[in-house]
């Protein structure tokens, strides 16, 4: 009994997001369209916390965008050409994704980790 009221709910609620149930969601990708990105391109290397795999951290270098001192010491360009270009182990996205879509993932997404999110 308690569990169908819970099922059903779900599926109202899944009727209701405009991405549907298979994508899965979290507090994150709901907040923004282009966190659907974030979350197709980025989130297996970088996770949905942004602090990336610890394979990535260790072996490629990868930032940890909750890092406030890596933050406070990139800009957004360097961000957004790094994207676009790719960088070390990660490919560019230049073509892949359009232009906004890459400025939006540099400016919502990976500065939306800073401050980090409380846990
Ligand atoms: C295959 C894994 C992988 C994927 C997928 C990936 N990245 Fe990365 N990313 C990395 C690695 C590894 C680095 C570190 C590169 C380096 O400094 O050598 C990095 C670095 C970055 C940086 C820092 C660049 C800089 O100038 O220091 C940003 C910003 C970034 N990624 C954003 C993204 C976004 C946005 C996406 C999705 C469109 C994405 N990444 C997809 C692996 C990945």
């Amino acid at each position: 009994m308690g569990k169908s009221i819970v099922a059903i709910f779900l599926f109202i609620l899944c009727l209701m997001s405009s991405y549907g149930c298979n994508h899965k969601q979290t507090a994150l990708t709901e907040k923004d369209g282009i966190w659907v990105v974030y979350d197709r391109e980025c989130r297996k290397c970088h996770k949905i916390n942004g602090k990336g795999s610890l394979v990535g951290r260790f072996i490629y270098k990868m930032p940890n965008f909750t890092n406030t001192k890596w933050q406070d010491n990139v800009s957004d360009s360097r961000l957004i050409i790094s994207v676009a270009n790719g960088k070390g182990k990660m490919p560019g996205y230049k073509g892949k994704l359009k232009d906004e879509e890459i400025v939006d993932l540099v400016k919502v997404c990976v500065r939306s980790f800073y401050p980090p999110p409380a846990e």
